[in-house]
């Protein structure tokens, strides 16, 4: 039987290996940067031990002391076939003596990433990234750069990977519920018409005929309103779990309608395609991905509308901001309680996340002549190594450096503003940030997702914020607050883009960093008045915590906590934007 009889057409031999591969020296290199294991250079090139066994490559030390490990050259002493992630992890559980339960369920959402890593490759070798626009680019991209099981999806299958997985490029119709009113929370602030969707979300036709089948159901706008949920959601999740609300009449279950949708690389975001301007919406999808469950949880979700609102009032006052720093709004969103699992204490939180939506404006709805490319595209390379930035740079008609530079004034020195001036702290990834270009150049960034992703310092006002929302948004530390920004921005986002930069000789990262520490210093000079805050969230120190994910999922495990796993800190970290300004720069260039 071939891969194709089984519906896996891009399975080839050649093509497995390849994913393999890449995903080996994956996690080999973020192990080694996390400390798990460590790598030694010596005559034979790089090599790491595992017990008995040895993987050698070929690689570049980068100024964080990661590795940029050629997948081509990895070899295992002894030999063991073909190169296999399976066989590292049987390696790594004897080596870091890890548990049979964690690594089991660990190499299955490996690979499942190879699954989608196989759908990714071929229809990158026929694309160019930077060619596509910014929906159909985050179907393509290569999934969270740190937690090597990136695109675990545990829970689906290859059905459901052909209809919902974002690399399928399939169109994906929602399904829609009539849920009394009694039983949506709705966020404060919400900008709704009658049925609780936000203003012409909905085309005539589709709004009329899932009326009348409300109607039919004897469901009407005064006391119920609509609610879309994902097709896999509503059968998986919501009508076993929702079935005493179905069988009472609160909820009534009305069949598909509405526009075709594109999944975002987060899955839970759908796009429209044809009409880009139409708001985004994002629906709880109980998958497990890169950590945790995919649900909505309601105090996050239904602070978002207001909490964003906010968010955009300070951007566009603050001429430090202004322009630069610009909000994807929420327009309006809603959870349905759970009451089963309300009251069952300590229940996972899986359970109480399963049912609500969020709606976002959407890029196009704001930008004119303007586009959006996520930064998680930046670290991307196109089939042929190229950086997708290259692209940009062209079009600009300016050099890597200059583009960068413009990259970290005008989409880093504002993130660094907002931690430093008001306290706030975005975890800026690369998924969460939309670099805005004109004609090629970057002019600023377009932040999202305010659903846990936005914290504040204990002691940070919060001015013109009401109570409510202010109770629902986490407080932290200076010295957590500002890995948002560290580690969200640099650590997991800029590292990589350095790496893509660096690894095809288009940029050195001493000069990428060195570019980065100056602006950061420039926006300190231009801003004397922030200084106290640039001294509480100190990025240009010499040592930061090293915030390690792969760790944090060794130490959670899979069990079914009623929380979300908590970070866990490797070896102390040198700090680049430190060590690339007063250390004499010579990072392991010999080994390049
Ligand atoms: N480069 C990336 N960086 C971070 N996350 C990524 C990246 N690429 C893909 N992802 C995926 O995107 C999701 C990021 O999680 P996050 O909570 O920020 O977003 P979300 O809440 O799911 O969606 P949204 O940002 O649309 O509100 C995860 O599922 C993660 O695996
Ligand atoms: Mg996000």
């Amino acid at each position: 039987m071939t891969g194709e009889d089984e519906g896996l057409a891009t399975l080839t031999a050649q093509r497995w290996e390849r994913v393999n591969r890449r995903l080996v020296a994956r996690v080999l290199a973020e192990f080694t940067y996390e400390g798990l294991l460590s790598a030694t250079f010596d005559s034979d090139g790089w090599r790491i031990e595992l017990g008995a066994t040895d993987y050698r490559f070929t690689a570049t030390r980068g100024v964080w002391g990661q590795l940029r490990i050629e997948p081509a050259s990895v070899e295992r002493h002894p030999a063991a076939g073909p190169m296999r992630v399976t066989v590292l992890m049987t390696d790594l559980a004897t080596a870091l003596s890890l548990d049979g339960a964690t690594t089991g369920n660990w190499l299955q959402e490996l690979q499942h990433t190879l699954l989608a890593d196989l759908q990714i490759d071929a229809r990158r070798a026929r694309i160019r990234l930077a060619d596509l626009d910014d929906i159909e680019q985050q179907a393509l991209l290569s999934g969270h750069p740190k937690l090597v099981a990136s695109k675990g999806r545990v829970g689906w299958g290859l059905d459901e990977l052909a209809r919902f997985a974002p690399e399928s490029g399939e169109p994906v119709q929602l399904q829609w519920l009539a849920v009394a009113r009694t039983l949506a929370s709705e966020a404060p602030g919400n900008q709704i018409d009658r049925w609780g969707l936000p203003q012409g979300w909905l085309d005539a036709d589709s709004q009329n005929e899932l009326t009348r089948r409300a109607a039919a159901r004897g469901a009407d706008p005064a006391r119920y309103r609509l609610l879309p949920v994902h097709p896999w959601q509503w059968q998986r999740w919501v009508a076993p779990l929702y079935a005493d609300a179905l069988a009472s009449g609160e909820i009534h279950f009305l069949g598909a309608a509405g526009p075709a949708l594109r999944p975002l690389v987060s899955l839970r975001t759908f796009a429209d395609v044809h009409a880009r301007e139409r708001a985004h919406v994002k629906l709880p999808l109980s998958v497990r991905n890169t950590s945790c469950y995919r649900g909505l949880p309601g105090d996050a979700i239904l602070a978002g509308v207001r909490l964003s609102a906010w968010l955009d009032g300070i951007c566009r006052r603050d001429p430090a901001l202004h322009p630069r720093l610009r909000v994807q709004r929420e327009l309006a969103a809603v959870h349905v309680r759970q009451r089963a699992y309300e009251a069952l204490d300590g229940a996972p939180y899986r359970f109480r996340e399963t049912l609500g939506a969020a709606w976002r404006e959407a890029p196009a709805a704001r930008l004119v002549s303007e586009r959006t490319v996520l930064l998680a595209v930046l670290a991307e390379r196109e089939a042929d190594g190229t950086p997708v930035l290259a692209h940009w740079c062209r079009q600009a008609d300016c050099s890597v450096a200059a583009w960068v530079g413009a990259l970290f004034r005008n989409v880093s020195a504002p993130l660094y503003h907002l931690l430093c001036a008001y306290g706030i702290g975005f975890i800026a990834h690369g998924q969460n940030v939309a670099v805005i270009l004109r004609d090629g150049l970057p002019v600023g960034a377009l932040i999202k997702d305010f659903h846990g992703d936005l914290r504040l310092a204990e002691d940070a006002p919060a001015i013109g914020l009401d109570a409510v929302t202010t109770a629902a948004i986490k407080r932290l530390p200076a010295d957590h607050l500002v890995h948002d920004l560290y580690t969200g921005h640099l650590v997991t986002t800029l590292r990589f883009v350095g790496d893509a930069l660096a690894a095809s000789g288009l940029l050195r990262e001493e000069r990428f960093y060195a570019a980065l520490a100056h602006t950061l210093r420039e926006h300190q000079e231009q801003h004397p008045e922030y200084a106290s805050g640039f001294r509480r969230y100190d990025l240009l120190r010499p040592r930061m915590a090293r915030v390690c994910v792969n760790r944090a999922l060794l130490a959670a495990g899979y069990d079914d906590s009623a929380e979300r796993p908590l970070p866990v800190l490797g070896p102390p970290l040198d700090n680049p934007l430190y060590t690339v300004v007063h250390a004499t720069p010579t990072v392991d260039a010999t080994h390049d």
